[in-house]
């Protein structure tokens, strides 16, 4: 197999957040008296805390100072440490560690490429820090996906070539910056969201070593 790295994106790929995210924008959103609604949160998907934080305004009309929205990101963002404080492994997404068992088997590396700043508490939580090479995370990156700064991380500390890196996401924003970042990308859930993808799944369940060859031609 050519493929020396695969890179997941941790929110909605490996573990299922994005519930956790909804609660505690949503608890800020009726603070501001603003109806936030389940399709809402589907916008925020890979999306940065901050930019979250400015489509929920967008969508109440409201434009408040830069420190008042530092405020709203920081009391957010305190709801969800305490959502996910108390995740488990069972928590895992299906498929995920079965796949990342196979690869490893195979001689493939892996790594996370999360946006998250809270990728850390979610990787000790559920118990899976030991599956993953390499974390690249909010934390030491700066520019958000759709820039494939946090893909390219990835390489660099897993010391692979790009070109040989086939990556996983949920979000459009996601597959965007594995594509400008030269990777390959396998798309976890709805082909017409994530059409931009080399192979798109429903979830890691139906993900195989044979299905991560057939990519490499494409
Ligand atoms: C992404 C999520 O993985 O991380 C987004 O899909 C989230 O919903 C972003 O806003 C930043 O996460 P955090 O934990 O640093 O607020
Ligand atoms: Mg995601």
């Amino acid at each position: 197999m050519q493929t020396r790295a695969c890179i997941f994106d941790l929110d909605g790929v490996i573990v299922d957040t994005a519930k956790y995210h909804f609660l505690a924008w949503k608890r800020l959103a009726d603070q501001m008296g603003i109806n936030f609604t389940a399709e809402d949160n589907e916008r925020l998907k890979g999306v940065s805390r901050m930019d979250s934080l400015n489509i929920i305004l967008e969508i109440g009309g409201l434009s408040p100072d830069d420190g008042t929205r530092l405020k709203y990101a920081t009391l957010k963002n305190t709801w969800y440490v305490e959502y996910i404080s108390k995740m488990t492994p069972s928590e895992i997404l299906p498929g995920a560690v079965r796949f990342i068992g196979e690869l490893k088997k195979a001689g493939i590396r892996t790594a996370i490429g999360s946006a998250s700043k809270n990728t850390p508490m979610i990787l000790e939580r559920t118990g899976i820090a030991e599956l993953f090479d390499a974390v690249s995370d909010g934390n030491i990156v700066s520019r958000a996906k759709p820039d494939p700064e946090v893909f390219l991380k990835a390489a660099e500390l897993l010391k692979e070539d790009p070109g040989r890196c086939v990556v996983f996401e949920d979000a459009a924003a996601g597959v965007q910056a594995a594509l400008r970042a030269g990777m390959k990308c396998v798309g976890i859930g709805s082909p017409a969201i994530l059409s931009g993808a080399h192979l798109v799944v429903p979830g890691l369940d139906k993900m195989n070593l044979t299905l991560l060859e057939g990519i490499e031609k494409l």
